[in-house]
């Protein structure tokens, strides 16, 4: 779905602010108030995104990679993310990876670990509060093979050509212009670059009234795209070898966050759980050689 100009920045605005907060008041606040792009907003419930007691076992949810659990807790307490990007991705030594929207930088530290020394990472989020969390965990690792950049995944502060893999992990539903990222992802790639992202997608469109709503829009929840069109914005960039999976991560999760948004069954659609409706996907793609 695209937002004229005014919605758009509102969009934004209102992500970069949430997340700020996020960032913010994760290591001092009683909750870390880590609440995740799937979680609603104003609120330290999550769906996708841990509350730091019970993070071990959200990470094991979404994490087949067992060396997340070799992550400072620093890192582990502010992941926000919906899905394994890491594993979808198959990464080797040697190669440039760029992660979209990196939050506090767990995928970023993932990755580098796998590209090794001969290999570098590049973090990209909007919100300063975050790449302030991510530097300094740069620095409590020792990853020097890391680096984060403030910006907006809809217009790159990258090279063209540049990349071999990019990576994400529940971001792109947050963009107010889905179809901006994914020619951007385009350009910074080299041929035969991949793409290989986890995020919140829905199966059919949503009612309007829940589009509509910007809380649900930062919850994670209206900016969600439809599954079809979201493989459709990915070809019409340009990628191919274009696939995807659900993943379904935790039904009780999903329901509350509905639930706190205000999302009813009978809102949602007909007979239909809003579990049936939203939920994170493994999307893979390939930049033409
Ligand atoms: C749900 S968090 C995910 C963070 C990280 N990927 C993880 O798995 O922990 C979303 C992150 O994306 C960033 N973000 C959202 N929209 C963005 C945009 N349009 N451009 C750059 N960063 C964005 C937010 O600032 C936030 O840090």
């Amino acid at each position: 779905m695209e937002k004229n100009v005014e919605e758009t920045s509102d969009v934004r605005v209102q992500v970069r602010e949430r997340y700020g907060r996020i960032a913010a008041e994760f290591g001092v606040g009683a909750s870390a108030a880590a609440a995740s792009c799937c979680g609603p907003a104003d609120s330290a419930a999550s769906c996708c995104g841990p509350e730091q007691s019970d993070n071990v076992v959200q990470l094991s949810q979404i994490y087949e990679a067992g060396d997340v659990y070799q992550l400072p807790t620093e890192v582990t307490g502010l992941s926000l993310g919906c899905g394994d990007p890491i594993t979808l991705a198959a990464l080797q030594p040697g190669q440039t990876v760029l992660d979209l929207g990196a939050g506090g930088g767990i995928d970023c530290f993932l990755a580098a670990q796998r590209v090794g020394q001969t290999g570098r990472v590049i973090g990209v989020d909007m919100t300063p509060a975050m790449i302030e969390k991510a530097r300094a965990n740069k620095a409590k690792i020792g990853a020097d093979n890391v680096e984060f950049r403030l910006g907006e995944i809809e217009h790159m502060p990258v090279a063209d050509t540049s990349v071999d893999v990019i990576i994400s992990n529940c971001v792109i539903n947050l963009s107010p212009d889905k179809p901006q990222v994914f020619r951007e992802a385009y350009r910074v790639l080299r041929p035969g670059g991949k793409l290989a992202v986890a995020d919140m997608v829905t199966q059919g469109q949503l009612p309007d009234e829940i589009r509509d709503s910007l809380n649900a829009w930062i919850g994670c929840v209206a900016g969600a795209m439809d599954i079809n069109d979201y493989v459709a914005a990915i070809r019409d960039a340009g990628f191919e070898d274009i696939s995807y999976t659900p993943v379904y991560i935790d039904d009780e999760m999903i329901d509350e966050a509905a639930k706190q948004l205000g999302i009813t069954e009978a809102s949602v659609g007909e007979g239909e759980s809003m579990r049936k409706r939203v939920f994170s996907a493994k999307v893979s793609a390939r930049k033409p050689s």
